[in-house]
């Protein structure tokens, strides 16, 4: 299927810190990174998303900034007793502009169903939150010849009774799980076909100037050294990094790598 307006999506390179960083080293790294990309010249939006408890102190140190502030969670209620959890409006007052919802840790680890996700990404919207929805298989998923499947029920799942202009506040990240921490990326084939696969699903649940809006990230094993070669793919519009965004220089690098020249 083609999108013709792929080349106006936004792009967007987001650092997933997940349980790593405290205030100091939080403070550290964004003094580092914001000299790195004082000289960045590419039509990105950075964001990062460190833990609840450093969100403050990155607020403060970006002021001055480009770079924009992501959660990692989010609780779906307002408020009341959920003792440990963390609401929409909290992140709000924090300055924060995106929240990771449905990562592939969140599901396996804190048994989060696609219908907690669902909640999440609504309340998330509901509260001027833009969301980065993760979706993505397992190893015997892909295996077994079921990647499509599982991508298709955690979308629609996940996506049902929003409207396009929420859609307009939405990011979807691609994560195989079997990429995430381990050092095996996909290659830019198997991510180009996830890509596609998952924007021809929006296209038939919303319509195709939707899907063809919609930025997807690829995340698991993004690395400096193969950055450029996956964002390089027709409906690869950025990227989810773990591991490689906890050093400034090497998240920096992955930016930097950045192929969609200065009219994308
Ligand atoms: P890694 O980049 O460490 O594989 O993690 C990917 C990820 O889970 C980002 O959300």
């Amino acid at each position: 299927m083609l999108f013709k307006r792929g080349n106006m999506r936004k792009k967007i390179i987001a650092a997933n810190w997940k349980m790593n960083k405290d205030i100091n080293e939080t403070s550290d790294f964004i003094s580092a990174f914001n000299t790195e990309m004082k000289d960045i010249d590419c039509p990105i939006e950075v964001v990062v998303c460190p833990p609840f408890t450093a969100l403050y102190v990155a607020a403060k140190n970006l002021q001055e900034s480009q770079v924009r502030l992501g959660a990692q969670n989010l609780h779906f209620e307002d408020d009341g007793a959920f003792t440990g959890e963390v609401s929409a409006r909290m992140l709000q007052s924090l300055g924060v502009a995106y929240v990771i919802v449905g990562h592939s840790e969140r599901r396996q680890y804190f048994g989060e169903t696609d219908e907690v996700v669902a909640k999440k990404v609504k309340k998330a919207l509901s509260s001027n939150l833009k969301v980065i929805l993760c979706a993505g298989e397992t190893l015997s998923e892909r295996d077994g010849g079921v990647t499509e499947k599982v991508l298709e029920r955690q979308v629609k799942a996940a996506l049902g009774g929003l409207t396009a202009q929420d859609m307009a506040n939405l990011v979807i990240a691609y994560e195989p799980i079997w990429a995430i921490g381990t050092g095996r990326n996909a290659t830019p084939q198997q991510a180009e076909e996830a890509h596609a696969f998952i924007r021809s699903v929006v296209a038939e649940m919303f319509d195709r100037d939707v899907a063809a809006a919609l930025t997807i990230q690829y995340g698991g094993s993004v690395k400096p050294d193969n950055a450029a070669q996956l964002l390089s793919q027709p409906d690869v519009d950025g990227a989810l990094v773990g591991g490689a965004s906890l050093k400034a220089d090497s998240f920096a690098k992955i930016v930097k790598s950045c192929p969609f020249g200065k009219t994308a």
